[in-house]
């Protein structure tokens, strides 16, 4: 089963949950910065980002609305944030109305406590 980790972060947060969700997968955890779309096919695609005043990065949500369905199986979302949920239920809803499968279950971590879900986000990306 291929796995991918894809993730915008602007302070670093996000990141290191990605780089942990991407040593469970196996995988290299890669910003959407570096490499603006999925060069192939994977069954897994890991997604994350974070709310920056109420709303998710637009790089992130234009990621999102370029994503090819036919490139992805299935996608398991990731955020970080002081309180809000808001960027994992966007692209939750955006990525559906594109036709591609969302997990309901998705990782979430508090921006101050982003070391103490290392291992839990390592998890996550184990699972098969
Ligand atoms: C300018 C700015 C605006 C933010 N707005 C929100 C917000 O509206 N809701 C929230 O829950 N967190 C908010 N945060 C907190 C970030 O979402 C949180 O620090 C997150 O972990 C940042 O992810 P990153 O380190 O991957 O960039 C904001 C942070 C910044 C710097």
């Amino acid at each position: 089963m291929k796995k991918a980790v894809r993730y915008f972060s602007k302070l670093g947060n996000t990141k290191t949950i990605a780089e942990a969700i991407a040593a469970g997968a196996g995988v290299r955890a890669v910003s959407i910065a570096e490499e603006p779309a999925l060069t192939e096919f994977v069954d897994i695609l890991y997604l994350g980002g974070a709310p920056y005043a109420n709303i998710m990065a637009p790089e992130l949500k234009a990621y999102a609305e370029r994503l090819d369905q036919s490139r992805v199986g299935t996608v398991r979302l990731f955020t970080t944030s002081n309180w809000s949920r808001r960027t994992v239920l966007a692209l939750k809803k955006l990525l559906r109305e594109k036709g591609i499968q969302v997990e309901e279950a998705y990782f979430y971590a508090h921006m101050l406590h982003i070391h103490g879900r290392v291992e839990a986000a390592r998890d996550f990306g184990r699972k098969g």
